[in-house]
C-alpha cells in the first residue's frame, strides 16, 4: 500500500483526481469505479474543472459505481444514482449508455447482482477503483464481517453506518437498512485502487486497515492483500498513523527509486 498524505482536503482531492485523469488519457476507454458520500466530493469537482479548461475527454469511459440503497429509486435525491448525475455525470461528456450503478429497485435483486458482476467483466474488469471509508472500516457496503471474498450482493447496514446516513434524511424511518453493494472480492479484482480519506473522524479506522490486522471486522482492510493500492489521505486522517515519517520518507525519495528502475 502506497500512503500519500498531503496537507488538507483540496490537497488530497487534487492528488486522487490527477490519478484519475492520468488513468483516462493513458487508457481513453478505462473501466473506472467510483464511489459516493461526502469524500469525493472534492476529486469530482477537480475532474469536472479538468473537463472544462483542459478538456479531459470521458466520452469513452465506462463507470460502474460501487453501491446503491435497496428500495430508493434513481430519482430519489438521496439514491446514489442521484448523487453521481448531481455530482459529476451531468458536468462532463460521459455517454449515459457506460454508466452503470446498482440498481435499488430491481425484480429480482440476486439476478442484478449476478448481471452486474456479469457486466464488469464483459468491460474487461475495473481498471481503477475509487474508494472512501465508512466510520466502522467498511469499503463500498461492506459492514464489519462482510466475507473478504463477498461478491455483489445485499447488505444489512449496522446501525452506525445508518446514523452516520441520518443526517441527509429528514425522517428516521426514511434511512435505508439495506443495499445493494460490490463485494470485497469484487473490489480487490480491480487492477488499481485508490482509496480517500479525510477529517479527524477518520484517523483511527485509517491506522486500523492500514496498520493494523487483516480482518472481516475493517473491511477495507483486505485492501493489504492487494498489489496497487494508493491510500490519500490529509494530515487529520493521517494522525493516528504510527509510521507517518515513513509514508513520508517514501515519497519524498520517490525520484531516487525512479532513477534507479530508469522509469
Ligand atoms: C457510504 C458509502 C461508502 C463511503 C462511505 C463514507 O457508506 N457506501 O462508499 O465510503 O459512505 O462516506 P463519507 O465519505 O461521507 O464519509
Amino acid at each position: 500500500m502506497e500512503v500519500v498524505i498531503t496537507p488538507d482536503y483540496e490537497e488530497m482531492s487534487k492528488f486522487a483526481a490527477g490519478m484519475i485523469a492520468r488513468q483516462v488519457k493513458d487508457k481513453p476507454g478505462a473501466v473506472l469505479g467510483l464511489a459516493t458520500g461526502s469524500t469525493p466530493l472534492g476529486v469530482y469537482r477537480e475532474l469536472i474543472r479538468m473537463h472544462g479548461e483542459e478538456g479531459l475527454d470521458f466520452s469513452k469511459l465506462i463507470t460502474f459505481n460501487l453501491d446503491e440503497y435497496l428500495g430508493l429509486p434513481p430519482a430519489h435525491p438521496q439514491s446514489y444514482h442521484y448523487f453521481m448525475w448531481e455530482n459529476l455525470f451531468k458536468h462532463v461528456n460521459i455517454d449515459p449508455g457506460n454508466v452503470y450503478i446498482p440498481g435499488g429497485i430491481t425484480a429480482d435483486v440476486e439476478e442484478f447482482c449476478r448481471w452486474y458482476e456479469a457486466e464488469i467483466n464483459k468491460a474487461g474488469g475495473i481498471d481503477l477503483q475509487l474508494l472512501g471509508i465508512g466510520g466502522d472500516g467498511h469499503i463500498a457496503f461492506n459492514e464489519p464481517g462482510s466475507s473478504l471474498g463477498s461478491r455483489t450482493r445485499v447488505k444489512t447496514l449496522v446501525l452506525q453506518t445508518i446514523k452516520d446516513n441520518s443526517r441527509f434524511f429528514e425522517r428516521e424511518e426514511d434511512i435505508p437498512r439495506f443495499a445493494v453493494t460490490m463485494g470485497v472480492g469484487t473490489i480487490l479484482e480491480a487492477k488499481k485502487i485508490l482509496l480517500i480519506a479525510g477529517g479527524e473522524k477518520k484517523a483511527l479506522v485509517c491506522a486500523d486497515f492500514i496498520e493494523g490486522p487483516v480482518t472481516s471486522q475493517v473491511t477495507a482492510s483486505a485492501l493489504q492483500l492487494h498489489r496497487q493500492v494508493t491510500v490519500v489521505l490529509d494530515e487529520a486522517a493521517a494522525s493516528r498513523l504510527k509510521r507517518k515519517e515513513y509514508y513520508n520518507w517514501i515519497r519524498d525519495n520517490k525520484h531516487l527509486v525512479r532513477k534507479y528502475l530508469g522509469s
